[in-house]
């Protein structure tokens, strides 16, 4: 019967921007983005039951670290941008308490039904289906903090979304978000991960020549000043680095299978991948991440 299944149009569909990237069309602009949300619709969670699990260096962790640098009080009014299946959003609810407020948005329907369905009715968070480049719904200046959990990078128009940003959050709101950043491996993880991205290049060559190939924020300038023009103070940096022990091929699989890198991949890519993984295990690998910080003037 399985010849005769009808294929889940999602699958197509990531196939098809698997297809134009493997044929070298560069991974930027619509391309990437509709890539990220086409990957989110298939595994909503899968961020935060990978990176969100991993402890970091000097007890960091990706949602609590970023939480607690945004340093919010209770009572606060929050909008946790590209909330995902809701690791972020739950934290911020803790943070705020019951008098605060915190709305969970996320492009991706299929992401905000996976974080409906984790978070407990009690904590009263209000999930939208919103891109965060157009915030319909949310007043100006109503807002004291926004956070946005790996999400910079996926993002279709930064400055229209700085804009946003700018416009939702009152004066001396603040934004704290995390970016991944790639540039900064130790020497030992970027042999492992140039292995890594040697698969890439092969079967999906345009990921390399697009904007998913570099870290975004703040080193590249165009990003930097996305939020300059926008209005924003200074950005405010802090590196950290998420520790991923190895111990076996199915921990690194677990851990790549689930990523951009893996949904990037068609199966025979996958098989490499697996292959090269296999060939590095065990290995402990420190991802880089970079908390950043600004906020609106006044
Ligand atoms: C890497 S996941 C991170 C999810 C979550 N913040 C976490 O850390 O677990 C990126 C999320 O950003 C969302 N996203 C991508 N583009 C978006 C946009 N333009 N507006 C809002 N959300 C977006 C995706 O749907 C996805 O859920």
């Amino acid at each position: 019967m399985t010849g005769n299944a009808p294929i889940d149009p999602r699958i197509l569909h990531l196939e098809r921007l698997r297809a134009r990237i493997a044929a070298g069309e560069p991974m930027a602009g619509d391309l990437a983005a509709t890539f990220a949300l086409a990957a989110t619709a298939l595994d909503p969670t899968a961020t935060e039951e990978t990176l969100g699990r991993l402890g970091g260096n000097g007890g960091v962790e990706l949602y609590r670290s970023l939480v607690a640098w945004a340093g919010l009080a209770p009572r606060e009014r929050v909008l946790d941008i590209g909330c995902g299946s809701g690791g972020a959003t739950r934290e911020a609810v803790r943070a705020v308490g019951p008098d605060g407020s915190v709305i969970g948005a996320d492009a991706s329907s299929e992401a905000v039904a996976a974080a409906r369905e984790r978070t407990p009715p009690e904590l009263g968070v209000d999930y939208r289906i919103l891109r965060a480049e157009h915030l319909h719904g949310i007043p100006d200046r109503s807002l004291d903090c926004i956070t946005a959990s790996l999400v910079f990078e996926q993002l279709a128009d930064l400055p229209q979304a700085a804009g946003e940003m700018y416009r939702v959050l009152r004066p001396g709101g603040r934004v704290v978000a995390s970016v991944m950043d790639f540039d900064q491996f130790r020497p030992a993880d970027a042999a492992f991960f140039g292995a890594v991205v040697a698969v890439v290049a092969w079967h999906a060559r345009g990921a390399l020549s697009g904007r998913a190939s570099r870290a975004t924020l703040p080193r590249d300038p165009q990003d930097r000043s996305a939020f300059q023009h926008a209005g924003f103070a200074t950005i405010e940096e802090r590196d950290v680095q998420l520790i991923a022990v190895l111990e076996t091929e199915d921990d690194a699989w677990a851990l790549f299978s689930r990523s951009m890198i893996g949904q990037l991949l068609g199966p025979l890519g996958r098989l490499d991948l697996r292959g090269v993984l296999a060939a590095q295990v065990p290995h402990t690998l420190y991802l880089p991440v970079r908390f950043l910080r600004t906020r609106r003037p006044g």
